[in-house]
């Protein structure tokens, strides 16, 4: 029986910078590389932002560390920084791992550092978020969601529930500049609007970084400059932000989810609960549990075998007929 040895190494990228990471499966030779044994993955993830990507980093640790054909992860947690995840990267190509994990921040700025993983001969694998189409062959494969897909369902309530009567406020709540959700989130909300002939009208759009704070504090500047007596929804492109622009709501003396109708992505417990409160009205899913269907795809990469350019996963929406029943199964 051979007995493997595991290891996940969690670093700041600063740490790795500096040469004081333990590396697990280092041979000796200061290459972190193939033990002989099972694969030395590195993964540089975006950061810890949203209860989201908490989920993710744990279903992508717990799954390596569950499966056999892993010897190594290496894992960095980015703090929502690009240059963060290149200098991961740069880190991971001198430890000569044998398969690059990125889940990136923005979608552009990375064909120097993906060109000098490609000349390294260490495939790439984009989890979660996706890069700009011209460095489409600077990677091997996407795992992740369907983001323009998302963007397209939260359009296709708002038609619904909107549509036929008067001219629609809407006010949204933008992920982080330049990062594929945001961007494709928008894309597919308004593809929709205009396709569909709705009537409505663009009050406000801001970024709020994905983060509970950031929604919080633009929803502010929202209610100061417009109001919210006027609006008739808030589509915030995530959980946190949504909920923080609740919290903006409240404290301005309105009530979510009556006075405003509000679509959150991500349907995380605490955006369900708020949902079971009545505070918001539709939860468009983004799924961050794909850990395991991650590992089969490392080990196929590093085979060299064939696969799709992106494979999607699985995602559902939910209603406020379903909020209650949905809020046990929730995994996040
Ligand atoms: O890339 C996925 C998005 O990133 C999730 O919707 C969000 O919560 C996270 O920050």
């Amino acid at each position: 029986m051979i007995m493997l040895r595991k290891a996940i190494v969690g670093l700041g990228a600063g740490a790795l910078l500096f040469g004081s990471a333990a590396c697990g499966a280092d041979d000796g030779d200061g290459s972190g590389g193939d033990s002989g044994e099972g694969l030395v993955v590195g993964f540089a993830q975006v950061g810890a932002e949203s209860a989201w990507r908490t989920a993710n980093s744990d279903s992508v640790q717990a799954a390596a560390e569950a499966d056999d054909r892993i010897d190594e992860l290496k894992f960095v947690d980015a703090q929502q920084e690009q240059e963060k995840q290149i200098e991961a990267i740069r880190n991971f190509i001198t430890q000569q791992v044998d398969v690059i994990v990125l889940a990136p921040v923005v979608e552009t700025g990375w064909t120097d550092v993906l060109g000098e993983a490609e000349t390294a001969g260490i495939p790439v694998v984009l989890a979660d978020r996706g890069i700009e189409a011209a460095d489409e062959d600077l990677y091997v494969t996407r795992l992740g969601s369907d983001f323009v897909e998302e963007g397209r369902k939260a359009g296709s309530w708002t038609v619904e529930t909107f549509g036929g009567g008067e001219t629609t406020r809407i006010l949204e709540l933008e992920g982080t500049v330049g990062s594929a959700p945001a961007n494709d989130r928008k894309t597919g909300f308004y593809e929709v609007l205009d396709g569909e002939g709705l009537d409505y009208e663009l009050v406000d759009s801001q970024s709020g970084d994905f983060t509970a704070e950031g929604g919080k504090s633009v929803m502010e500047t929202f209610i100061s400059t417009h109001g919210l007596e006027e609006v008739d929804l808030l589509y915030a492109h995530n959980d946190e932000m949504g909920l923080g622009a609740i919290q903006a709501i409240e404290e301005a003396g309105f009530e979510p989810g009556t006075d405003v109708q509000i679509i959150i992505v991500d349907g995380s417990k605490a955006g369900f609960e708020a949902g079971v409160d009545g505070k918001v009205n539709y939860i468009v899913e983004c799924n961050p549990v794909f850990g395991d269907q991650l590992m089969d795809v490392v080990v196929q990469v590093e085979a060299g075998e064939e696969l799709e350019k992106f494979t999607p996963v699985e995602e559902g929406v939910f209603g406020p007929d379903d909020f209650e029943d949905e809020l046990p199964n929730r995994q996040f």
